[in-house]
Protein backbone atom coordinates (compact mmCIF):
# COMPACT_ATOMS: atom_id res chain seq x y z
CA UNK A 1 0.00 0.00 0.00
CA UNK A 2 1.74 3.46 -0.72
CA UNK A 3 1.63 5.92 1.75
CA UNK A 4 -1.05 7.82 -0.31
CA UNK A 5 -3.90 5.27 1.14
CA UNK A 6 -1.99 4.76 4.63
CA UNK A 7 -1.61 7.37 6.26
CA UNK A 8 -4.90 9.61 6.63
CA UNK A 9 -6.19 12.33 8.55
CA UNK A 10 -10.03 11.65 9.80
CA UNK A 11 -12.32 14.46 8.63
CA UNK A 12 -15.45 15.15 10.11
CA UNK A 13 -17.39 13.73 7.40
CA UNK A 14 -15.32 10.30 6.97
CA UNK A 15 -17.32 8.44 9.66
CA UNK A 16 -20.69 9.34 7.83
CA UNK A 17 -19.35 8.64 4.94
CA UNK A 18 -18.01 5.32 6.43
CA UNK A 19 -21.60 4.24 7.58
CA UNK A 20 -23.06 5.01 3.98
CA UNK A 21 -20.97 2.31 2.30
CA UNK A 22 -21.70 -0.15 5.47
CA UNK A 23 -25.46 0.34 4.50
CA UNK A 24 -25.65 1.42 0.91
CA UNK A 25 -24.28 0.73 -2.50
CA UNK A 26 -24.23 4.08 -4.09
CA UNK A 27 -22.04 7.17 -2.43
CA UNK A 28 -21.37 10.50 -3.91
CA UNK A 29 -18.84 12.78 -2.67
CA UNK A 30 -19.31 16.15 -3.74
CA UNK A 31 -16.96 19.18 -2.60
CA UNK A 32 -14.17 21.79 -3.36
CA UNK A 33 -11.39 20.59 -5.55
CA UNK A 34 -8.52 19.05 -3.20
CA UNK A 35 -10.95 18.30 -0.43
CA UNK A 36 -9.84 15.53 -0.20
CA UNK A 37 -12.51 13.34 -2.01
CA UNK A 38 -10.72 10.92 -4.17
CA UNK A 39 -8.21 10.05 -1.73
CA UNK A 40 -11.18 9.37 0.44
CA UNK A 41 -12.75 6.85 -1.94
CA UNK A 42 -9.80 4.94 -3.00
CA UNK A 43 -8.99 4.62 0.51
CA UNK A 44 -12.03 3.59 1.74
CA UNK A 45 -12.52 0.79 -1.53
CA UNK A 46 -8.42 -0.30 -0.55
CA UNK A 47 -9.47 -0.90 3.20
CA UNK A 48 -13.08 -2.89 2.54
CA UNK A 49 -12.05 -5.50 -0.24
CA UNK A 50 -7.80 -5.31 0.51
CA UNK A 51 -7.30 -3.98 -2.91
CA UNK A 52 -7.36 -1.18 -4.95
CA UNK A 53 -10.52 0.30 -5.90
CA UNK A 54 -11.04 0.29 -10.12
CA UNK A 55 -11.32 3.82 -11.08
CA UNK A 56 -13.05 5.43 -14.35
CA UNK A 57 -12.00 9.37 -14.39
CA UNK A 58 -15.47 10.59 -16.29
CA UNK A 59 -15.16 13.18 -18.99
CA UNK A 60 -17.35 14.80 -21.24
CA UNK A 61 -16.53 12.17 -23.73
CA UNK A 62 -16.93 9.29 -21.64
CA UNK A 63 -18.52 7.13 -23.82
CA UNK A 64 -20.33 3.22 -23.09
CA UNK A 65 -17.00 1.69 -24.42
CA UNK A 66 -15.33 3.40 -21.49
CA UNK A 67 -17.46 2.21 -19.14
CA UNK A 68 -18.39 -1.49 -19.96
CA UNK A 69 -15.22 -2.46 -22.43
CA UNK A 70 -15.01 -2.62 -26.56
CA UNK A 71 -13.47 -5.69 -28.83
CA UNK A 72 -9.40 -6.07 -29.23
CA UNK A 73 -7.45 -7.85 -31.43
CA UNK A 74 -5.58 -10.26 -29.08
CA UNK A 75 -1.63 -11.53 -30.06
CA UNK A 76 -2.98 -14.62 -32.09
CA UNK A 77 -5.08 -12.31 -34.09
CA UNK A 78 -8.24 -13.14 -33.23
CA UNK A 79 -10.58 -10.67 -31.68
CA UNK A 80 -12.09 -10.65 -28.12
CA UNK A 81 -14.20 -8.27 -25.37
CA UNK A 82 -12.00 -6.55 -23.22
CA UNK A 83 -14.34 -5.65 -20.00
CA UNK A 84 -14.16 -2.07 -19.17
CA UNK A 85 -13.89 -0.56 -15.55
CA UNK A 86 -16.95 -1.25 -14.54
CA UNK A 87 -17.70 -4.87 -16.08
CA UNK A 88 -14.57 -5.79 -14.28
CA UNK A 89 -14.81 -4.39 -10.67
CA UNK A 90 -18.32 -6.34 -11.04
CA UNK A 91 -16.86 -8.74 -11.46
CA UNK A 92 -13.76 -9.15 -9.44
CA UNK A 93 -15.72 -7.27 -6.55
CA UNK A 94 -13.71 -4.20 -6.00
CA UNK A 95 -15.10 -1.10 -5.55
CA UNK A 96 -15.84 1.12 -8.56
CA UNK A 97 -14.58 4.68 -8.02
CA UNK A 98 -16.10 7.23 -10.36
CA UNK A 99 -14.51 10.32 -10.65
CA UNK A 100 -16.64 13.40 -11.96
CA UNK A 101 -19.93 11.18 -12.16
CA UNK A 102 -21.44 14.54 -13.07
CA UNK A 103 -19.41 15.37 -16.22
CA UNK A 104 -20.56 11.83 -18.41
CA UNK A 105 -22.78 12.27 -20.83
CA UNK A 106 -25.96 11.55 -19.68
CA UNK A 107 -26.45 8.76 -22.49
CA UNK A 108 -24.31 6.98 -20.89
CA UNK A 109 -25.16 7.42 -17.75
CA UNK A 110 -28.60 6.02 -18.81
CA UNK A 111 -26.86 2.64 -19.13
CA UNK A 112 -26.15 2.65 -15.17
CA UNK A 113 -29.61 2.51 -14.19
CA UNK A 114 -30.01 -0.84 -13.23
CA UNK A 115 -27.20 0.05 -10.53
CA UNK A 116 -29.78 1.15 -8.37
CA UNK A 117 -30.57 -1.79 -6.25
CA UNK A 118 -30.94 -4.47 -8.65
CA UNK A 119 -29.20 -7.27 -8.62
CA UNK A 120 -27.44 -7.61 -12.08
CA UNK A 121 -27.16 -5.62 -14.90
CA UNK A 122 -26.60 -5.99 -18.58
CA UNK A 123 -23.71 -5.20 -20.64
CA UNK A 124 -25.00 -3.13 -22.95
CA UNK A 125 -22.27 -3.89 -25.70
CA UNK A 126 -21.99 -7.57 -25.30
CA UNK A 127 -25.83 -8.36 -24.05
CA UNK A 128 -23.79 -10.20 -20.86
CA UNK A 129 -25.84 -10.14 -17.61
CA UNK A 130 -23.05 -9.17 -14.63
CA UNK A 131 -24.38 -10.18 -11.26
CA UNK A 132 -23.69 -7.38 -8.53
CA UNK A 133 -22.63 -8.74 -5.58
CA UNK A 134 -23.85 -7.01 -1.96
CA UNK A 135 -20.45 -5.92 -1.20
CA UNK A 136 -20.02 -3.78 -4.05
CA UNK A 137 -20.14 -0.07 -4.14
CA UNK A 138 -19.70 2.80 -6.26
CA UNK A 139 -18.43 5.79 -4.91
CA UNK A 140 -18.70 8.95 -7.09
CA UNK A 141 -17.23 11.83 -6.23
CA UNK A 142 -18.14 15.72 -8.25
CA UNK A 143 -16.76 18.99 -7.87
CA UNK A 144 -19.18 21.28 -6.38
CA UNK A 145 -19.00 23.64 -8.82
CA UNK A 146 -19.55 21.39 -11.86
CA UNK A 147 -22.37 19.37 -10.34
CA UNK A 148 -25.19 22.44 -10.75
CA UNK A 149 -25.48 21.37 -14.17
CA UNK A 150 -28.81 23.23 -15.78
CA UNK A 151 -29.15 20.61 -18.46
CA UNK A 152 -30.45 17.76 -15.64
CA UNK A 153 -32.79 15.66 -17.46
CA UNK A 154 -34.78 12.77 -16.00
CA UNK A 155 -31.63 10.20 -16.60
CA UNK A 156 -29.74 12.69 -14.37
CA UNK A 157 -31.93 13.07 -11.54
CA UNK A 158 -33.37 9.16 -11.24
CA UNK A 159 -29.31 8.14 -10.94
CA UNK A 160 -28.90 10.55 -8.76
CA UNK A 161 -31.71 9.78 -6.99
CA UNK A 162 -30.59 6.26 -5.52
CA UNK A 163 -26.54 7.73 -4.36
CA UNK A 164 -26.50 9.17 -1.15
CA UNK A 165 -24.78 12.54 -1.44
CA UNK A 166 -22.34 13.70 1.25
CA UNK A 167 -21.45 17.35 0.91
CA UNK A 168 -17.50 18.08 2.75
CA UNK A 169 -16.99 21.46 3.72
CA UNK A 170 -14.22 24.17 2.91
CA UNK A 171 -10.96 23.28 4.12
CA UNK A 172 -10.52 24.77 7.82
CA UNK A 173 -6.62 25.92 8.76
CA UNK A 174 -6.76 23.51 11.73
CA UNK A 175 -7.76 20.60 9.30
CA UNK A 176 -4.93 22.06 6.99
CA UNK A 177 -2.32 22.37 9.96
CA UNK A 178 -3.20 17.99 10.37
CA UNK A 179 -2.96 17.22 6.58
CA UNK A 180 0.37 19.03 6.30
CA UNK A 181 1.77 17.43 9.20
CA UNK A 182 0.48 14.01 7.76
CA UNK A 183 1.92 15.03 4.32
CA UNK A 184 5.15 16.84 5.07
CA UNK A 185 6.48 14.54 8.13
CA UNK A 186 9.86 15.93 8.05
CA UNK A 187 8.82 19.83 8.24
CA UNK A 188 9.09 21.86 11.06
CA UNK A 189 6.21 23.21 12.73
CA UNK A 190 7.74 26.73 12.25
CA UNK A 191 7.43 26.07 8.41
CA UNK A 192 4.08 24.78 8.77
CA UNK A 193 2.87 27.44 10.55
CA UNK A 194 4.24 30.06 8.13
CA UNK A 195 2.81 28.02 5.24
CA UNK A 196 -0.66 28.32 6.86
CA UNK A 197 -0.23 32.18 7.37
CA UNK A 198 0.64 32.22 4.11
CA UNK A 199 -2.37 30.24 2.74
CA UNK A 200 -4.95 32.28 4.99
CA UNK A 201 -3.92 35.61 3.63
CA UNK A 202 -4.47 34.65 0.35
CA UNK A 203 -6.89 31.90 0.13
CA UNK A 204 -9.25 34.77 -0.70
CA UNK A 205 -8.43 37.55 -2.65
CA UNK A 206 -10.89 40.47 -3.97
CA UNK A 207 -14.32 40.98 -4.42
CA UNK A 208 -15.66 37.59 -2.06
CA UNK A 209 -19.64 38.34 -2.74
CA UNK A 210 -19.67 39.17 -6.20
CA UNK A 211 -24.07 38.10 -6.81
CA UNK A 212 -24.63 37.03 -9.94
CA UNK A 213 -20.90 35.74 -10.87
CA UNK A 214 -19.05 32.72 -10.32
CA UNK A 215 -18.36 31.65 -6.53
CA UNK A 216 -15.20 33.46 -5.32
CA UNK A 217 -12.09 30.49 -5.91
CA UNK A 218 -10.66 29.22 -3.09
CA UNK A 219 -7.27 27.97 -2.49
CA UNK A 220 -7.07 24.43 -1.46
CA UNK A 221 -4.78 22.15 0.23
CA UNK A 222 -2.97 21.50 -2.63
CA UNK A 223 -1.54 25.33 -2.50
CA UNK A 224 -0.78 25.00 0.69
CA UNK A 225 1.46 21.68 -0.42
CA UNK A 226 3.21 23.45 -3.22
CA UNK A 227 3.96 26.54 -1.08
CA UNK A 228 5.58 23.86 1.56
CA UNK A 229 7.03 22.09 -1.11
CA UNK A 230 8.77 24.93 -2.54
CA UNK A 231 10.13 26.42 0.89
CA UNK A 232 11.15 22.89 1.65
CA UNK A 233 13.11 22.95 -1.70
CA UNK A 234 15.05 26.09 -0.32
CA UNK A 235 12.53 28.53 -2.43
CA UNK A 236 12.37 32.21 -0.52
CA UNK A 237 9.13 32.90 1.01
CA UNK A 238 8.53 36.27 -1.05
CA UNK A 239 8.81 33.54 -4.34
CA UNK A 240 6.92 30.45 -2.63
CA UNK A 241 3.70 32.95 -2.00
CA UNK A 242 4.03 34.20 -5.27
CA UNK A 243 4.49 30.74 -8.06
CA UNK A 244 2.05 28.71 -5.11
CA UNK A 245 -0.39 31.14 -3.89
CA UNK A 246 -0.74 34.59 -5.47
CA UNK A 247 -0.53 32.75 -9.20
CA UNK A 248 -3.41 30.63 -8.47
CA UNK A 249 -5.60 33.09 -9.13
CA UNK A 250 -3.97 33.99 -12.63
CA UNK A 251 -7.09 32.73 -14.28
CA UNK A 252 -9.37 35.94 -12.46
CA UNK A 253 -7.51 38.68 -13.47
CA UNK A 254 -9.06 40.97 -11.05
CA UNK A 255 -8.28 38.51 -8.08
CA UNK A 256 -4.71 37.90 -9.14
CA UNK A 257 -3.99 41.74 -9.31
CA UNK A 258 -6.00 41.88 -6.42
CA UNK A 259 -3.05 39.40 -4.84
CA UNK A 260 -0.53 40.86 -6.20
CA UNK A 261 -0.93 44.03 -5.00
CA UNK A 262 -1.57 42.11 -1.37
CA UNK A 263 1.87 40.03 -1.59
CA UNK A 264 3.66 43.91 -2.84
CA UNK A 265 4.37 42.33 -5.96
CA UNK A 266 2.86 44.18 -8.58
N1 LIG B 1 -7.60 12.45 4.75
C1 LIG B 1 -6.47 12.96 4.26
N2 LIG B 1 -5.31 12.88 4.95
C2 LIG B 1 -4.17 13.41 4.48
N3 LIG B 1 -4.07 14.03 3.29
C3 LIG B 1 -5.17 14.13 2.54
C4 LIG B 1 -6.43 13.60 2.98
N4 LIG B 1 -7.36 13.86 2.04
C5 LIG B 1 -6.72 14.52 1.06
N5 LIG B 1 -5.39 14.69 1.35
C6 LIG B 1 -4.40 15.39 0.53
O1 LIG B 1 -5.10 16.30 -0.30
C7 LIG B 1 -4.80 16.05 -1.67
C8 LIG B 1 -6.04 16.30 -2.48
O2 LIG B 1 -7.03 15.34 -2.14
P1 LIG B 1 -7.94 14.66 -3.26
O3 LIG B 1 -7.14 14.34 -4.47
O4 LIG B 1 -8.69 13.56 -2.63
O5 LIG B 1 -8.94 15.87 -3.58
P2 LIG B 1 -10.26 15.85 -4.45
O6 LIG B 1 -11.35 16.34 -3.57
O7 LIG B 1 -10.45 14.53 -5.09
O8 LIG B 1 -9.91 16.98 -5.53
P3 LIG B 1 -10.34 17.10 -7.10
O9 LIG B 1 -11.77 17.55 -7.08
O10 LIG B 1 -9.45 18.20 -7.60
O11 LIG B 1 -10.12 15.79 -7.74
C9 LIG B 1 -4.33 14.60 -1.70
O12 LIG B 1 -3.44 14.38 -2.76
C10 LIG B 1 -3.64 14.45 -0.37
O13 LIG B 1 -2.30 14.89 -0.46
MG1 LIG C 1 -10.34 13.96 -7.08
Amino acid sequence: MDRSISSCVAMAWHDDANLVVRQHRLLMIVGAPGCGKSWYAKRQAQQATGRPAVVLRGTPKTDLVHVWGGRVIGDNMQTGFADGPLARSLKSEDWLVVEELNLIPLETRGYLLDLRGEDSITNPITGEVIHISPNWRLIATANSDSVACHRHSGVAAALIDDFIVIDVADLSPSLLKEMLVDNFPTASMKLIRETIEAWSSFREVGETSDAGGDAPSKLNFRSASHYLKLRLAGMTPTKATRYALVNKHIIDADRHTAALVKAGLS
